[in-house]
């Protein structure tokens, strides 16, 4: 079975990169015509497109023809809200590869000897496919994690968002908070796509991107509110509580700190979040945290109060003493 999902992961990667689910879109296409939009051999495409049946991803109508599942049309195809079409791809061909260059160094020293981020350094098409992954997450997520963290509607607020990528959490607070003044600290990388971002939003005025190394940097101070999300999980500890004592340092008494990451012990099963920590250990050094680790750092480094909600899990909400 387990041969079967590598292979099945395989096939939907092969299929997207060949446009396949895009050419049949909302349509019923028989083999032929696909074949002919794609240039493919009619003998070779039947064999992928009936496992991609088998798997799930396309159906046969009784006339033969080819569709899209719901599925397909709800997770893959690009015009249909987040699609995790890049994040398939970027997988196959950039992060499975960085495992198995890792691996072997990673079980011998317990770290990678480079990074995803480093690697991606050079690469920027590789980064802004990552990229538009997390931005699919984002986008599904942001209108739950807007309703778990309140500010005020009418007080300047001042917003940290730590490693903030992309910027679309920043965007979407700044969008609901019209007093709310963010600023997005990331690797100079990730300016490019934020100010994109911040720009087609028009919150150029609101939204600052301020490029560093928040392990090293002064993250600013005065600070009401900080995201860290989807940060814990590529770092140990002691870099944990470097960054911990540092959001702490940037927000004033009283001020929110948000967390948002893979939490193991949370909602999901096990295995997703043991696949998860195996990722990260290979791709960053890092791995999925216990919420009982990550509340012992919060009360080590000055926050009081954590609070999680069935709403959102990996969520966890803390106070600055
Ligand atoms: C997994 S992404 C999370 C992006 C965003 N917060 C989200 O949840 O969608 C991690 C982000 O942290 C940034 N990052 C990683 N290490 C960093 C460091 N040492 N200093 C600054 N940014 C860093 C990366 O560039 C990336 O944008």
């Amino acid at each position: 079975l387990d041969l079967l999902g590598a292979g099945a992961f395989r096939a939907v990667s092969f299929g997207i990169s060949l446009n396949i689910f895009e050419t049949i879109g909302s349509n019923a296409l028989t083999l032929q015509e696909i074949s002919v939009h794609l240039s493919c051999d009619q003998y070779a495409l039947e064999i992928l497109l009936e496992f991609l049946c088998s798997l799930g991803y396309l159906k046969k109508t009784q006339s033969g023809k080819f569709q899209n599942t719901p599925l397909t049309r709800k997770w893959i195809l690009r015009n249909a809200g987040p699609s995790f079409a890049d994040m398939i791809t970027v997988w196959d061909r950039e992060v499975f590869p960085i495992w198995d260059r890792n691996a072997e160094t990673v079980m011998k020293t317990g770290r990678p000897s480079i990074t995803l981020y480093e690697e991606f350094k050079a690469k920027p098409d590789a980064w802004r496919s990552f990229n538009s992954f997390e931005m699919a997450i984002a986008n599904w997520l942001k209108g739950v994690m807007l309703s778990q963290i309140k500010l005020p509607q009418s007080e300047p607020t001042k917003l940290l968002d730590i490693g903030g990528g992309h910027g679309l959490y920043s965007i979407s607070f700044c969008q609901k908070y019209p007093r709310l003044e963010a600023t997005i600290f990331d690797r100079e990388e990730s300016k490019q796509l934020a100010l994109v971002n911040i720009a087609s939003n028009k919150l150029q005025n609101r939204i600052r991107f301020q490029s560093g190394n928040f392990l090293s940097d002064d993250l600013g101070e005065g600070y009401d509110v900080a995201f860290l999300f989807n940060i814990l999980h590529n770092f140990r500890k002691g870099e944990n509580l470097i960054i911990l004592r540092k959001v702490r340092d940037s927000l004033v008494r009283g001020g929110t700190l948000a967390i948002f990451d893979n939490i193991s012990g949370l909602a999901s099963p096990k295995r997703t979040v043991d696949f998860f920590s195996l990722a990260y250990l290979l791709t960053v050094g890092g791995r999925c945290y216990p919420l009982s680790e990550i509340k012992s750092w919060l009360d080590e480094t000055g926050f009081i109060n954590p609070g999680t909600t069935i709403k959102l899990p990996g969520f966890v909400k803390a106070t600055r003493s």
